[in-house]
């Protein structure tokens, strides 16, 4: 297993800029459909559980029928799936499987907005193309719920409602998941996810997830939020000081957030947003006001974020010090648009070799390079080059 620590990073990152990552790469299998033809991905290889492991949920031998999702073996993963972060979800659910000691144990649930331009159908063919032996679920999103208590500032109304599909989790999943690890589509674990899964969320913790306690906390609200003593007073409460954690990654009690109706704790603070402008960013927030001071503090290797730059200047971030186990692209800039652009980040390159998306040569015969990796022919088979 991979595991990455800053100080090895530098040398990691010079021999990737080199030599470019060779992995194994196979024919696209069949025709991926007319649907599909504008999402191209490679197979993923098949990753099988190593020894230690409990046994797999049993599906009768026959790889494509899905698993009991109740069986208490597994590993529940919650993810957003949509066609503007596709190449993202696809890499990140690479990176799970690839690190994972026990990838057969591992269960995906996928959030779909109804009105994805790609529709449920056309994803979950694609997720199912690209990983063959995956357990997951596709779950449909009724944006129209959350439509509503989103407030119309510009900025939210731009903002994406499946955002806010995490905040329903407790509703969508099967009422015998208990536990869920909640995942931005930004992201790659380069560290095995049954560690995170293993996080003891202690008391009455609902929550777990690395908390930043020097951000500044202020910020995250209002003058008028801070000047309401009927507002403000809900951090008095707390047993901690109220600190920052990001909600790209979180591990969640489903038991006690569905006993202590949380999504409900959480659509009531989106009221009240509606009303009176208590906060500028969109879905964060409302977590910040419900979780904060109350969350399992994760070791921060579970979430560098930040990768995606500054938002407004889009400039390359530095990690933190420190191990890695998660590095997450939040903010403006995603690795594979700046890749693509040729303007990538240093640290980009540890993306790009979970990337699976095959970039079409338009059936022109003539090889692309695209990294040092050869692309031939119409896009219907690829071979590999590694320099
Ligand atoms: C934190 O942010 C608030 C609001 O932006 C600001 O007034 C305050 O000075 C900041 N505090 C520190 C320690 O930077
Ligand atoms: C692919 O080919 C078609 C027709 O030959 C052309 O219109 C289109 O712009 C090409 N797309 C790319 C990405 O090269």
């Amino acid at each position: 297993m991979l595991r990455f620590h800053a100080a090895v990073l530098a040398f990691f990152l010079s021999l990737s800029v080199l030599f470019s990552f060779c992995h194994g790469t196979r024919p696209l299998p069949g025709d991926a459909g007319e649907g599909l033809s504008i999402f191209r991905y490679a197979e993923a290889p098949e990753y099988r559980n190593g020894v230690g492991c409990p046994a797999p949920p049993p599906n009768n031998g026959d790889r494509r029928r899905p698993v009991s999702i109740c069986d208490a073996s597994l590993v529940h993963i919650a993810m957003t799936l949509d066609s503007e972060y596709l190449r993202g979800s696809i890499a990140a659910v690479h990176s799970v499987l690839k690190h994972a000691s026990c990838p057969e144990n591992v269960f995906f649930h996928f959030i779909v907005a109804r009105s994805d331009p790609a529709s449920p159908r056309v994803l979950t063919q694609l997720v199912r193309s690209t990983f063959p032996s995956l357990n997951f679920k596709v779950y449909v999103f009724r944006e129209e719920s959350v439509k509503a208590l989103i407030s119309s500032s510009i900025r939210e109304a731009l903002e994406n409602p499946l955002n806010y599909a995490r905040n329903y989790l407790g509703d969508i999943l099967d009422a015998c998941v208990d536990r869920v690890i909640y995942l931005d589509s930004d992201l790659v674990l380069v560290d095995d996810v049954g560690k995170l899964w293993s996080t003891t969320l202690g008391g009455s913790r609902v929550v777990g997830a690395p908390e930043y306690c020097h951000a500044n906390f202020t910020k995250y609200f209002t003058d008028g939020f801070w000047a309401d003593p009927m507002l403000s007073r809900v951090f008095a409460a707390r047993r901690r000081r109220p600190c920052y954690f990001n909600t790209g990654v979180m591990v969640i009690d489903l038991v006690k957030w569905r006993e202590g109706k949380y999504r409900r704790r959480i659509e009531n603070w989106m009221e009240v947003q509606k009303s009176k402008r208590i906060y500028e960013l969109g879905s964060l927030p409302p977590f910040l006001l419900v979780f904060a001071g109350n969350v399992e503090g994760i070791d921060h290797r579970w979430n560098q974020h930040g990768l995606g730059g500054d938002n407004v200047k889009g400039s390359c971030r530095p990690l933190h010090p420190g191990p890695v186990s998660l590095l997450h692209w939040s903010g403006k800039g995603k690795p594979w648009a700046r890749l693509d652009a040729r303007k990538p980040c240093k640290l980009d390159f540890l993306w790009e070799p979970y990337d699976l998306f095959l970039h079409n040569n338009n059936g022109s015969g003539e090889d692309i390079r695209v990294r040092g990796r050869r692309v031939m022919g119409g896009g219907a088979s690829y071979s590999s080059s590694c320099l």
